[in-house]
Formats: C-alpha cells, structure tokens, sequence
C-alpha cells in the first residue's frame, strides 16, 4: 500500500459486484486508491467472498444485535476507524445511517443509487420506473447526508428504457452503468478533485449545481 494513497472503506450487504468493479479497477492501476477494508451487515453478503479473494480485510457486524441503530453506527464507526479510511463507500449497504454516523464521517461517504435521483428514492426503482413509463433512468453517485438518498449528487450514468423491457434486464444494464461511474466518481474524491462542502459538492474548486450527468 502506498501511504499517500486515499484509503477506502467498502460497506456492503450482499452481491458486491460495485464493490468487484473497485477491485478490479485498482488492481488494473485505473484507480488509484487503496481498499482497506469491507464490511457487510450480512453473513451471507457474497461481496464478503470476493474481498476476501482480493486479499482485502473483511468484517460482519449483524445490525440485529444491536439494541438500536445508533450503537450499530458507533460499532461500526469503532470497526471502520482500526482502518483509517479517508472515504466510505456505499455499495448496496443496505442501512439507513443515524445522523451521528453521518456527522462523524461528514462530507467522506458516498452512496450509489439506482435511479436518476432527486427521482425514485427508496427501494424497488426499476419496477417503479417501468411501471411510470419513464424514459430514462439510470443510477446516481451522491454525498451521504442525514436525508435519505438525499445528499448532493456527483455524477449519474443515464441511459434510454427499452420497450417492453422486464426488471431484470434493466436492473442489468444500470449495474453495468454503476460499475463504470462510482469507481470513477471515487477516483475523483481521491486526487482531490471532488470534495463535500457547505452542504454541496465541489468538482475542481466549481459547486455543482447538480449532478454531472453521462450516456450510456
Ligand atoms: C446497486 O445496484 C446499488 O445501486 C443498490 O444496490 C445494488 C447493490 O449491488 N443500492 C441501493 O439500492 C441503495 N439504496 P451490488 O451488491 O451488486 O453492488
């Protein structure tokens, strides 16, 4: 590991495949950060598996037994500052944070969604834009604020809704999108050219207005 290099933290709940696509890129030298941890709330998280197969240290810490969610926050707030990470990453963790994890990490989380956010928050984005007949959507990269799924957005990968299109494939084809602009997103953060601040996101010294927006 390289002591200059941002370090980042992986937080996950199951398939990992966000988390792969980080892997891969920093193990091809197209991003240059350092993995140095991934925790999962869930035994079963397969993300769990493949740090592991990356040599990367890994960490499960069951949310169900924990009284409430702010102890849950502070163990793993406990878990994640042994690593020293200068950047958490959100990838399919599937938790609300409490507004002191928020706080204690403020303006170093990121989060991925799968929706061109401020539209369909919450769960089950895909089914609720086929069902609206949306024409685009896509996936979102944004600053974790205490608003759920509500914090100032980075950069989105749009892409075109197919017809007759099923769930599915859709869900598919933004992962693929996912893959591509939160690792890149990352690589933002850490040269230095992202940063959180006064409530907003800056991108090269400009406060973004709204989210960097790209076709796929
Ligand atoms: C991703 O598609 C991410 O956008 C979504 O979970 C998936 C995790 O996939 N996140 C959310 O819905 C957060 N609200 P992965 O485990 O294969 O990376």
């Amino acid at each position: 590991m390289n002591s200059n290099r941002c370090r980042a933290a992986i937080l996950i709940s199951g398939s990992g495949s966000n988390l792969q696509a980080f892997i891969d890129q920093v193990a091809g030298q197209q991003l240059e950060l350092d993995i140095v941890q991934v925790i999962s709330n869930r035994l079963d998280a397969f993300g769990l598996t493949r740090a592991s197969k990356a040599g990367i240290a890994t960490h499960c810490l069951l949310h169900d037994q924990f009284a409430d969610r702010e102890s849950f926050d502070r163990a793993l707030a406990r878990e994640l500052d042994d690593a020293r990470p200068d950047l958490l990453i959100l990838a399919g963790f599937m938790r609300i944070l409490s507004p002191w994890f928020v706080a204690h990490y403020n303006g170093r989380i990121l989060n991925i969604h799968p929706a061109l956010l401020p539209a369909y928050p919450g769960l089950n984005t895909h089914q609720r834009v086929l069902d609206a007949g949306e024409q685009w959507h896509g996936s979102t990269v944004h600053f974790v604020t205490e608003q759920l799924d509500g914090g100032p957005g980075v950069l989105q990968g749009r892409l075109l809704v197919a017809a007759d299109e099923a769930a599915a494939d859709l869900a598919r084809r933004v992962q693929a999108v996912e893959h591509q602009i939160y690792p890149a997103t990352a690589a933002m953060f850490a040269s230095g050219r992202l940063e959180y601040r006064a409530g907003a996101a800056w991108l090269d010294g400009e406060r973004l207005q709204q989210p960097v927006v790209r076709d796929f």
